[in-house]
Formats: structure tokens, C-alpha cells, sequence
């Protein structure tokens, strides 16, 4: 009988909640197994960097009381005790066992990268709550910890007020992502919009009584701070315990977990102890819906998952405490009601737009939701007064694809106010007040050029120059923003590269033939590479190519994104080398998100699309089966 037999055979013999200790093999610590009886099928293996802290043993918790709703699956924990090399050992015996799926959650991604990379490569992997370096996994669910490290910036702005204040910063972790970009976001804000200063970092490893020891040494010296910023809420309260035997009163804290238990960062808010805390959800629920759809191979599920954080101060607290009380989260609104989605679908430039429109109508239709679908003819002020009207026809979800990131605060205001809440759909807004939309869900347009560069640098090897035409997307709106971002990253590290211009376009293939036909006549055989920012404007730049006599996808290398199919039949004649997908198929996700709105459960402020890449041989492979 194989390991994994035998292991599901113990749990399977064991009462409805099993336990297994392995302590021969780990020197005493415990690996724990979830379960009910019944026929199993899968095996869950979780691996934890530590399970000390309260945030870590709540996602744990989590974890077993969802897993508890599938009868057909078990689950193995192992806790590594804060130690990086036996969390190692802990991911290769859980492979050992046979698992199915491998749920992990790191405290340092340069250790664990890539044992998690080798995993990925044999078994679906969910990163949970705490990072990895690069894309290697299945999904990842977490937040987005520069935005709470900006955000805590922001209040303690607010709580310092005019002075120029002293800040002390308690550091998590210091080899974990989560802690440095935190530190990013909170130096970057209080440097940028304050004159206050962090006259100490000191590092508290998310632990509170070394958060407590280090500071006490710093108020020994003599050290006099007006705000503490603290990483986490268990060494918020370890700061407030130094102030407290220096008998030091009148120190602003900030932490970040809010947690509704003993010490967690609600009570300490409710008394006064703190001043702010972050409610930074686990994701332990999310992961083990996510795995099951993995594991039962539901088509089109996203490869970041991005909770949303929401601050707590002595304002709002009761509110998050009743609603914790009362469980709202779970609760269901409106189950019998038929939803009303309002659609102002931006245009109809592309065909990755066409496929968009198509995959949004056709998910509705399958999920039983009323869809408004009206179509603004790639005109701003047409989507804007098309969302007027949504409000007035009192819709109950609102989703949008923003023909540019800015311009959009009002109208925002103006739902938020009529209480509708806004998904935006494919493309970002820049909005300040991040509240003004509820979820975002889309493609990494900046990873979609980080790869188009990536695969351009390893197409060309020799120190012979590079010279590269650029096909940009509207101007202003995040995918030529960020895809020209991306990209740029990228080819800025070969010297041999060099940007000959960047033309700005609008997605259409009209623009990209238009636009080539210009660049032609300024550059002629001098260009080597065309990076298009979309599939459309490619395919017109091919046209314009051509025109001119010379051999697209061989005089010039053709780079684009989108991937739809006559990418692909461009690829597989050989006219195109490369292409970034963007997947246009977001109804799906869509229809989830806004069936869980209209349930009262909260949906994650960004869910990313899972994509990939094609080369000439590879589309031609899939030309057939390519949907769209
Ligand atoms: O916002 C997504 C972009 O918009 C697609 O890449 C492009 O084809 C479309 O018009």
C-alpha cells in the first residue's frame, strides 16, 4: 500500500476529526490531519512557516472548518516552527504522502521559491497570505501588502496632524515579502505626502515580545517616538507594552491583522489600547474553495486572488464587531431575487474586445443574471452617462471596463452614494479613494510586458543592436500603461536594445497598419522588432510590412499580446513570432463575483486572470482548439 493509502486509510479509520502525530519524525512537533469518514479522493497537504502567531493559527482555522464541508478529502498540516529549512523537509514529506494539492504559506520566499517551483511543476500549488518570488505556483490569494503598509502611512498622517512627528517602524519578518513591501508602502507614503520622520526601523520577526524587548532597549537610549508602526497587531501590543513600563503616555500606534479574539487587533482598538489596525483577511476559506475547483478542474479560475484590507480605528470598530457577531459575511441578502447587472462594455476595438463581450453575455445568460449590456463606442463620456443611467435604473451591480485609468471619480462617487457597488472589469481606474470600486477583475498588464521582453531577450543572444518600434494601446489606459511599463523593465537591462520610437494607437488594427506605415517611412530596414500592444494593431502592422516588401515575423520579429486566434494563424504561417495572452474570457469570474456581492459575501478586491504565452510552433499546435 502506497504512503498516500496508508495515510488516508489512518484518517479515513479515525473518528470524524483525526489526528496524526508524526512526532519520531519531527523531534515532537505535531502534523495534524482534518477529516470526516467516507470515500476519499483527495489529499490536502498545508504547510505553515510557524503556527505561534494568532493570524497563522486563525487561517489555519479557517481551513478546517471549510475543508469540513468536503467529504471526499482530507488534509495534512505541518508547522515548521519558524524554521525556513524545516519547512523544506515538511514540503518534500508531504510530496512523499502523495498529496493532491499543497496549500503554503512562507515567511521567507527566498528559501522556499524553489522547492515551491519544483512542486508546481507536479501538483497544483496554492500560495496562501504570504508571497513567493515569480509566477510558479497554481494561485495565489493574499493582499496587497504595499497598500496596507501605504494605507497605515496614511493614517498616521492623519493621527500626527500638523507636527513634525518621530516615527518608530516594527518590522515583520525581515526575509518575508509581506514585511518588506509593507515597509515600501509606508516609507514611500510618509517620505512622499508628510514631513514626519522614521527615526528607527527595528525588526520584531511578527513576534510580540521580541517587537516588546526591541523597543524597550530603543526608549532605554533615550529614544522619544510619537508614533509606533507596527507590522502586525501582536507587536502593536508589544510596543504598547514598552511605552507602558516606561510609564510613557501619549505614543500613537498602528497595527494590522484585526483579529476579533483576545488581544487580537478589534479589542485592542475597542480599548484604546491601539489606535488602528488593518482587518487583513487569511484567505484560509478561499483557498480551500479554490483547491476543491482545482482539484475538480473547473475551467478558467484566476492566479491572484487579492483580499481587500479595511481599517479600524475607535470610529468604525463597533460596526466590524456586531458584524463579526453576527456573521454577516456568510449571510445571504437576496437568494431569490433575480440580479440585475448593469454592463457598459467600452467598445468594440479588437477582437480580444468582441470575445469580451461574447464571454460576458453568454456567462449571464448561463448564470440566470439580468444583464444591461450598452456599448460606449470607445467613448469616455458615453460609458460615464451610460453608468448614469444604471444608477437611475437602480441596477445591483455595476461592471465596467474603463477606457482610460483617470477621469472617473465622479461618477464613482455618484454609485457609491445610490449604494450600487462597481466591479471594474479588464482595465483599471486611478482613483485616490480606493473604496469608490469594489473589485477589479483582469489581467497583470505589466507582467504581459515583462514576458513580451523577456522572451525578446532571450530570442536575440548575439551584441549585435537591437532597434524596436513600439505599437502603443490608448493612451492613458492601463493596459498601453502598464504593458509599456513592463516591458521597459525588461529591455532597459540589454544595452543591445534600443527603442527606435513609441507610436501611441488605439488597439485597432486600422492604427497598427497606419502607424507601421509611419514608422516604415521614418525607419525602413533599420527596425528589428515591432512590440505591438495588442494582437489587432500586430496584424496591421504585418499588412504594412508586407506593403512595403519586406517578410514580417523574419526581416522583422513580431511581438504582441492578447493571443486570440488570428494571432495565431499569424504565428503559424510564420508572420508573427510571439504572443502574450490577455484572456477576454472574464464572464465567468464576473458572474461569481456578482452572485457573491448580491449573497453578502465580500469578494476580493482583485482577482487576476491565469495566462500564457505562444511561440510559432505552440500556436500552431492549438490553432484549432483556440477559442477566441
Ligand atoms: O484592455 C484589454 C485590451 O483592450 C486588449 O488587450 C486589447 O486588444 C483591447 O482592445
Amino acid at each position: 500500500m502506497s504512503l498516500r493509502n496508508v495515510i488516508i486509510t489512518l484518517i479515513a479509520a479515525g473518528t470524524a476529526i483525526g489526528l496524526i502525530m508524526f512526532g519520531d519524525l519531527y523531534g515532537g512537533r505535531e502534523e495534524q490531519t482534518v477529516h470526516s469518514q467516507g470515500n476519499v479522493k483527495y489529499l490536502i497537504g498545508v504547510s505553515h512557516p510557524n503556527l505561534n502567531g494568532p493570524w497563522q493559527i486563525q487561517m489555519n482555522k479557517e481551513i478546517k472548518k471549510e475543508i469540513s464541508h468536503y467529504k471526499d478529502t482530507r488534509v495534512i498540516f505541518t508547522d515548521a516552527v519558524q524554521n525556513d529549512a524545516q519547512q523544506v523537509r515538511d514540503i518534500h514529506s508531504l510530496m512523499n504522502y502523495g498529496i493532491d494539492l499543497l496549500i503554503v504559506s512562507v515567511d521567507n520566499a527566498n528559501t522556499l521559491t524553489p522547492v515551491i517551483s519544483e512542486v508546481y511543476k507536479k501538483i497544483p500549488v496554492i500560495v496562501l497570505g504570504r508571497g513567493v518570488k515569480g509566477y510558479d505556483y497554481t494561485l495565489y490569494i493574499g493582499f496587497d501588502n504595499q497598500l496596507n503598509g501605504k494605507m497605515a502611512a496614511k493614517e498616521a498622517i492623519s493621527l500626527l496632524g500638523n507636527k513634525r512627528g518621530k516615527i518608530i517602524q516594527v518590522e515583520g519578518n525581515k526575509d518575508s515579502l509581506q514585511a518588506e513591501e509593507r515597509t515600501k508602502g509606508f516609507e514611500e507614503t510618509i517620505k512622499r505626502e508628510s514631513s514626519h520622520t522614521i527615526i528607527r526601523t527595528i525588526n520584531g520577526n511578527w513576534m510580540r515580545d521580541k517587537a516588546e524587548d526591541e523597543l524597550k532597549l530603543l526608549l532605554k537610549s533615550g529614544m522619544a517616538p510619537d508614533l509606533i508602526y507596527a507590522q502586525n497587531d501582536a507587536m502593536a501590543l508589544g510596543a504598547y507594552r514598552a511605552l507602558q513600563d516606561f510609564k510613557i503616555k501619549g505614543v500613537r500606534i498602528i497595527g494590522s491583522d484585526g483579529l476579533n479574539e483576545e488581544n487580537g487587533g478589534l479589542r485592542l482598538v475597542k480599548k484604546g489600547t491601539i489606535d488602528a489596525t488593518y482587518i487583513t483577511p487569511t484567505g484560509g476559506i478561499k483557498a480551500v474553495q479554490y483547491a476543491m475547483d482545482i482539484l475538480h478542474k473547473v475551467p478558467g479560475l484566476p492566479k491572484k486572488i487579492i483580499l481587500r484590507d479595511h481599517k479600524v480605528t475607535k470610529n468604525n470598530v463597533d460596526t466590524y464587531l456586531r458584524s463579526f457577531n453576527n456573521d454577516v459575511t456568510s449571510s445571504s441578502k437576496n437568494k431569490h431575487k433575480r440580479i440585475k447587472l448593469g454592463f457598459a462594455q467600452v467598445g468594440s476595438e479588437s477582437e480580444w474586445r468582441l470575445a469580451n463581450t461574447d464571454s460576458i453575455v453568454s456567462a449571464a445568460k448561463k448564470s440566470g443574471i439580468d444583464l444591461l449590456l450598452r456599448n460606449a463606442d470607445y467613448s469616455q463620456k458615453k460609458q460615464i452617462d451610460i453608468i448614469r443611467k444604471f444608477i437611475k435604473q437602480h441596477v445591483d451591480v455595476i461592471a465596467f471596463s474603463p477606457k482610460t485609468e483617470e477621469g472617473w471619480e465622479g461618477i464613482l462617487k455618484e454609485a457609491k452614494e445610490a449604494g450600487i457597488p462597481v466591479i471594474l472589469s479588464d482595465r483599471e481606474v486611478d482613483v485616490e479613494d480606493q473604496t469608490l470600486w469594489t473589485s477589479f477583475l483582469g489581467s497583470d498588464f505589466v507582467e504581459e510586458g515583462r514576458r513580451a521582453g523577456k522572451w525578446l531577450s532571450s530570442h536575440f543572444h548575439s551584441a549585435k543592436p537591437v532597434h524596436i518600434i513600439e505599437l502603443e494601446g490608448t493612451v492613458n489606459s492601463a493596459p498601453a500603461v502598464d504593458r509599456k511599463q513592463g516591458f521597459n523593465e525588461i529591455i532597459k537591462q540589454n544595452p543591445n536594445f534600443s527603442l527606435l520610437h513609441s507610436y501611441a494607437g488605439d488597439f485597432t488594427m486600422n492604427k497598427g497598419k497606419k502607424l507601421m506605415e509611419k514608422a516604415l517611412a521614418e525607419y525602413g530596414k533599420e527596425i528589428n522588432v515591432v512590440y505591438a500592444h495588442n494582437d489587432d494593431m500586430a496584424l496591421g502592422a504585418i499588412e504594412a510590412i508586407e506593403e512595403y516588401g519586406l517578410k514580417p515575423g523574419q526581416d522583422i520579429v513580431i511581438i504582441s499580446i492578447d493571443a486570440t486566434k488570428k494571432a495565431f494563424n499569424s504565428l503559424s504561417v510564420g508572420k508573427m513570432n510571439f504572443t502574450v495572452e490577455c484572456s477576454p474570457l472574464l464572464g465567468p469570474q464576473l458572474m461569481k463575483a456578482v452572485k457573491d456581492l448580491e449573497n453578502g459575501i465580500e469578494i476580493p478586491q482583485r482577482i487576476i486572470t491565469s495566462e500564457e504565452t505562444f511561440d510559432q510552433k505552440q500556436a500552431k499546435k492549438m490553432l484549432y482548439q483556440r477559442a477566441y
